[in-house]
């Protein structure tokens, strides 16, 4: 199955949530709402609420809380979205000028604060204890890994295992409460939320990987993203921790050495990438997502066949083979 077919079989379904995006950004301080409509309104694949709708729908929940409930996946994810370009200094976010670039990083950050708690006034009205439960522990992870992170910046010597703690804290934990979100508001059994909850997380790591190569190798148009951003943000990430491990000490040392200057030229971004690609990084880094992928494809084997099941090996499929 296609990804377009996905979306176009919930198509009405995520107009819904879209009614929700633009309902709970309404304020009478003007600036959150222009804020918000700039990124909520310049795109974005909108993949975590769509797994929601497609776990709700694969346990047979049809009742309305699934669309709020879609819109706080979206919420969380803005928010993470203008605190990290502020942390990254970015200039360009789905293709257009950042919101930090237009209104600076503190209506960024306060803005990304109130699309938070936002979040958590919708799932107060949704009523549900476990959601509600969940969501404040994958929140807080979040806000752990993006400090981890912080805090590895720059850092050479950060290991494949610290790079994989901190692409499950700031990415896979949201992806992962997108898909159980959705059978905890069916009413699943334990077995089915926990399947839900380790194929959400596989897939969200292999996200954040193929990210992370997209960030060496895509199209800025298509990615609307600049490219080369991580290194020159001083992120390590596994197609470079990976070429370190594998190259000669001279040629680490060499390498490590540039990667640590402070401002990276475009030679020196290009030498990089070169080093990578001899050493296998992107491969490696491209067949560890894959390799989730296939393993999150395997857990979904506890459900019988179905459209759903279907969607959810299409979305699956469609992560590491996205340039977007
Ligand atoms: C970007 O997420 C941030 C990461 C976790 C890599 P998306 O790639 O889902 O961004 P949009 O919502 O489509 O712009
Ligand atoms: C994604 O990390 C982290 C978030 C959860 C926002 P990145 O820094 O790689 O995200 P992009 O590439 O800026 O979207
Ligand atoms: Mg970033
Ligand atoms: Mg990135």
């Amino acid at each position: 199955m296609q990804i377009q077919k996905v979306f176009s079989a919930y198509q009405k379904d995520l107009q819904q949530v879209e009614k929700y995006l633009s309902r709970y950004i309404t304020s009478d301080v003007k600036l959150i709402p222009e804020v918000s409509r700039h990124l909520i309104g310049s795109g974005g694949k909108r993949f975590r609420p769509l797994l929601l709708l497609i776990s709700a729908a694969l346990c047979g929940y049809k009742g309305k809380n699934r669309f709020p409930m879609a819109a706080v996946m979206e919420f969380i994810h803005t928010a993470t979205l203008l605190h990290d370009d502020v942390i990254d200094q970015a200039i360009m976010r789905r293709g257009k000028t950042s919101a930090n670039n237009i209104w600076g990083n503190a209506a960024s950050v306060l803005v990304g604060d109130f699309l938070y708690s936002k979040s958590f006034t919708l799932m107060t009205e949704i009523g549900n204890m476990q959601i509600l439960k969940m969501m404040s522990d994958v929140t807080n992870v979040m806000s752990e890994g993006e400090v981890f992170q912080l805090m590895k910046c720059g850092d050479v010597n950060l290991t494949e295992e610290e790079y994989l703690t901190i692409i499950h804290k700031k990415t896979a934990v949201l992806i992962s409460a997108a898909c159980s979100s959705g059978a905890i508001l069916a009413g699943a059994s334990q077995d089915k939320v926990t399947t839900l909850a380790h194929f959400g997380h596989n897939i969200g790591m292999a996200f954040q990987m193929t990210d992370d190569t997209l960030d060496y190798m895509a199209k800025e148009k298509d990615f609307g993203k600049s490219i080369g951003k991580d290194l020159e943000e001083g992120k390590m990430t596994l197609p470079l921790i990976y070429a370190l491990k594998k190259a000669k000490p001279a040629e680490r040392k060499l390498i490590k050495e540039k990667v640590s200057r402070k401002k990276l030229s475009q030679k020196s971004l290009k030498e990089i990438l070169i080093f990578i690609q001899k050493h296998g990084g992107i491969d490696y880094a491209l067949k560890c997502a894959e390799k989730y992928i296939t393993d999150a494809k395997a857990m979904l084997s506890l459900f019988p066949e179905s459209t759903e099941i279907n969607q959810l090996l299409a979305v699956a499929d469609y992560i590491i083979s996205r340039n977007t």
